[in-house]
C-alpha cells in the first residue's frame, strides 16, 4: 500500500456491489485506509460472507441486501446508513449488469436489464446520496465506476454502453451543479480488470479473455490493486480539487483500438524491410520540371 494508514480515517463509504468481485475489492483497501464500509448488493448470503470475512481482518463493515433498480428500497437503505454510522462520506456507484449479444437478438427485457442496473440504479444511488448530503449541509463524494466504450461506444454491449454514457454525462453533470454543495464526482474508466461475474459474462472462452489481453497494448490485463489504489487516491481527500474527471485505467486498450496504424504492431522487421521496398524512394518529380 502506497498511502498512509489513515489515509481514508473514519470515512463512512458505501459500495454498491460491494459484496464481491471489484467492489469488494475496492472496499477491503478503503477498510484498510480506515474507512468504515457500507456494503449493498443483489445477494444476502454472499453480503453476509463478505461481512464476516472481512470483520476477521478488522474491517468495520455493515451490510444490506439491496437491488438499487428499486428507488424506494434505495432510499430507506440509505437513511439506515445514515442512522447506522450518523453520515455519509463517499458513494462509490460499482453495481453493473453486462453481458455480450448480438443487438438484434436482444429482448426489451434484456435492455432493460442493464441499463436499469447501470444507469437507472447508479442515479437512484447518486439522488438519494446528494438529496441528504445538500439538505444537511454536508459534503460528499461520488465515483462512478463507467468504462472506455462510455465514450467510444462499442457494439455487442449496447445496453451497457448507452448507460455508462449516461453516467460519464451525469458525472460530469453534476460535478459542476452540485460543487456548491461541496458534492464532488469522479469517475474511473477501467479496461480489462478480469473478475468471475463480468468475465463470465464477456469473455465466456478462453479465446475471447485472450483476444481482450492483446489488445492490450502493455499485454497483460488490469491488477485489482492497480483499480484499487486508485479508487482510493480519487475519494480521499487529497484529490480533493478533482472534479468531474474520469481516469483511465486500461493499459492504453482503447487508444490502441482507435489509433488507424496500431495494428501495425503485427509486422516483423522482414515485414518492414519489405515495405519499404515498396515505397518511393525520392519524391517524384515536380510537374514541369
Ligand atoms: C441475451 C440475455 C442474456 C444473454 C440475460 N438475458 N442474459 N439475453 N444474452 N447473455 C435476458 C434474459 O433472457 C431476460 O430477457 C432479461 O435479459 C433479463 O434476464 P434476467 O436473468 O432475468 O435478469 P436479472 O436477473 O435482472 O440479471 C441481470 C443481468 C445479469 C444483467 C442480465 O447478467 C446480472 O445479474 N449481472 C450482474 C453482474 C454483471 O453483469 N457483472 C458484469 C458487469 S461488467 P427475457 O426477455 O428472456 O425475459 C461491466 C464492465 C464493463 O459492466 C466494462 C468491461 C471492460
Amino acid at each position: 500500500m502506497i498511502f498512509r494508514d489513515d489515509l481514508l480515517q473514519d470515512k463512512v463509504i458505501l459500495v454498491t456491489g460491494g459484496g464481491t468481485g471489484l467492489g469488494r475489492q475496492m472496499a477491503e483497501t478503503f477498510g484498510r485506509l480506515g474507512a468504515k464500509l457500507a456494503l449493498v448488493g443483489r445477494r444476502a448470503d454472499v453480503l453476509e460472507q463478505a461481512r464476516v470475512q472481512m470483520q476477521a481482518q478488522n474491517l468495520t463493515v455493515w451490510v444490506h441486501p439491496l437491488d438499487i433498480r428499486m428507488p424506494d428500497a434505495v432510499d430507506q437503505v440509505m437513511d439506515e446508513i445514515f442512522m447506522h454510522y450518523g453520515k455519509l462520506d463517499v458513494l462509490v456507484n460499482n453495481a453493473a449488469g453486462n453481458f455480450i449479444s448480438p443487438t438484434e437478438r436482444l429482448s426489451p427485457r434484456a435492455v432493460d436489464a442493464v441499463i436499469n442496473i447501470v444507469l437507472h440504479g447508479t442515479m437512484y444511488c447518486t439522488l438519494a446520496a446528494g438529496k441528504r448530503w445538500i439538505a444537511r449541509g454536508e459534503p460528499g463524494t461520488v465515483l462512478n465506476i463507467t468504462t472506455t466504450y462510455a465514450w467510444t461506444g462499442s457494439g455487442y454491449v449496447v445496453p451497457s454502453a448507452v448507460a455508462k454514457a449516461g453516467v460519464l454525462a451525469m458525472t460530469r453533470s453534476l460535478a459542476t451543479e452540485w460543487a456548491p454543495h461541496h458534492i464532488r464526482q469522479v469517475a474511473i474508466a477501467p479496461g480489462p480488470f478480469p473478475t468471475q461475474g463480468a468475465w463470465s459474462r464477456l469473455m465466456p472462452t478462453e479465446e475471447l479473455a485472450n483476444a481482450a489481453q492483446n489488445r492490450v497494448p502493455l499485454k497483460r490485463v488490469g491488477r485489482p490493486e492497480e483499480l484499487t489504489t486508485l479508487a482510493a487516491y480519487l475519494v480521499s481527500d487529497a484529490a480533493a480539487y478533482i472534479n468531474g474527471e474520469v481516469v483511465t485505467i486500461d493499459g492504453g486498450e482503447w487508444l490502441y483500438g482507435a489509433g488507424m496504424f496500431n495494428g501495425l504492431d503485427r509486422l516483423t522487421q522482414d515485414d518492414w524491410d519489405r515495405m519499404r521496398e515498396l515505397m518511393p524512394k525520392k519524391s517524384s518529380p515536380k510537374m514541369g520540371e
